[in-house]
């Protein structure tokens, strides 16, 4: 078990889960591991352009808008304000867990979270076309368009299913303000369709929709603990990530205030989630890629392929410059090394602990993007000991132990776990 945070804190009963990198990290299997000490556990930004997995004996899951506590009984699922979420996409992800014997009636749904249309996705995809050569490399979810709905005031909410006159105007509205972009991407679609689309998939879901910060505040007054589940990484992070090669919400630990509609002072412990090297799905800048045999080992080992998109992840070193930064963004207490294991075999190991511009000047995170970025690799010998039977991070072989204590020395937080193999068990604490 992960001993975190410790000791807890009864009037700060929110604490954050995040990555800290750009999204994959792993974050789904530790959010399961943290799951039993939790009442609620609650999504507070993204939508179903994540993909969240879990790994319990046979049982595999993919998850991608519902948080990552399903496989605890009776921990509370909540889905909140910040979030984004596709109603097909969702009832699936609902129907996939009944079928698995879970009990979907933990789910529930803020009354403020938006609703992702296929017309979303059409727009995502049209608006990447239009950028050529400088596209994002999006999921392709409609999650950019759905978030700038939701800016401009045109956006419906999870609260607006149950009231179906109002959501028809709204509808209406939204196709008549999108209508000059939507007939140049896959067609406009008309709004009977639209309506009555939503309209059908909106009785399955509407069960699970409550008065967001209400039913989250009852649950805090009862006693409840709840964890905030963050999405993608830090480094996608819509205001402080790799702008503007990023996601369109906020990733950072910040994003669960925010997006839950708890204050700041409700916060106890920040825990960062990092894999002991580093990768990235879509464009945008990545200082530490290995574009060689060593990047496609990484890949292979790791099994490093989207779960959302099966797209094939680039792969590179540990990024220390990224995730001191990124220690510092979130106000991280602890950090979790995930997927140690896949390096096993490696002669030699590197850490990213320095950039540098072009014409030879040392510069931080400001840095990157600029052309020729260079930099700085501190080299570490690799161990060939298969590290998937290890519990205890004091029984790491040297090599590996002294990896992940430069890490922690680096990143500047101290790690509480390693985890050492894709099982729930597999983690070294
Ligand atoms: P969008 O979130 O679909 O708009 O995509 C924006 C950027 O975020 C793209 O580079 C995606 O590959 C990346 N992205 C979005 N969700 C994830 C995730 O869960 N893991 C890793 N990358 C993601």
């Amino acid at each position: 078990m992960i001993d975190w945070p410790a000791p807890r804190d009864a009037r700060r009963p929110v604490d954050v889960a995040v990555g800290i990198q750009w999204g994959d990290e792993g974050k789904g299997r530790v959010v399961d591991l943290l799951a039993r000490n939790y009442g609620v556990i609650a999504r507070f930004g993204g939508g179903d352009n994540a993909g969240h997995s879990i790994e319990v004996g046979e049982t595999k899951l993919a998850l991608h808008v519902v948080p990552s506590g399903v496989l605890v009984d009776g921990t509370k699922l909540f889905i909140g304000a910040g979030t984004v979420a596709s109603l097909r996409g969702l009832v699936d992800e609902i129907d996939m867990l009944a079928k698995l014997g879970i009990d979907v009636s933990r789910i529930s749904i803020s009354d403020r979270a938006h609703v992702v249309f296929p017309y979303h996705a059409a727009l995502d995809r049209l608006s990447e076309r239009q950028r050529g050569s400088g596209a994002i490399g999006t999921t392709g979810r409609g999650i950019g368009p759905a978030y700038v709905d939701r800016a401009a005031r045109l956006g419906i909410t999870f609260g607006d299913l149950s009231k179906p006159a109002l959501l028809a105007s709204k509808i209406r509205a939204a196709l008549l303000a999108r209508a000059p972009l939507l007939s140049g991407a896959d067609g406009l679609p008309t709004e009977e369709d639209v309506v009555g689309e939503t309209l059908a998939l909106a009785q399955r879901i509407v069960p699970h929709v409550v008065p967001g910060v209400r039913w989250l505040h009852d649950a805090i007054a009862r006693g409840e603990r709840i964890l905030a589940e963050g999405a993608q990484g830090t480094m996608l992070d819509v205001n402080f990530g790799t702008y503007p090669f990023v996601t369109s919400s906020v990733t950072i630990a910040g994003g669960a205030c925010t997006g839950l509609g708890v204050g700041p002072t409700t916060i106890g412990g920040v825990l960062g989630v990092a894999k002991a090297y580093c990768t990235r799905v879509g464009s945008g800048p990545f200082p530490s890629e290995l574009d060689d045999e060593r990047g496609e080992r990484l890949r292979a080992q790791g099994r490093e392929f989207g779960v959302t998109t099966g797209r094939p992840r680039r792969c590179g070193w540990y990024d220390a410059v990224a995730a001191r930064y990124a220690a510092e963004l979130n106000g991280l207490d602890t950090l979790v090394i995930t997927k140690l294991d896949v390096l096993s075999g490696f002669e030699r190991l590197g850490i990213v602990t320095g950039y540098s511009r072009a014409d030879g000047t040392p510069c931080g995170v400001e840095g990157i993007g600029e052309p020729d970025l260079g930099v700085e690799i501190e080299e570490h010998p690799g161990w060939s000991e298969d590290l998937r039977g290890v519990r205890r991070i004091a029984d790491l072989p040297a090599n590996a132990h002294a990896f992940v204590e430069r890490l922690a020395e680096l990143t500047g937080v101290p790690v509480r776990a390693v985890s050492v193999g894709p099982e729930r068990s597999a983690l070294a604490t």
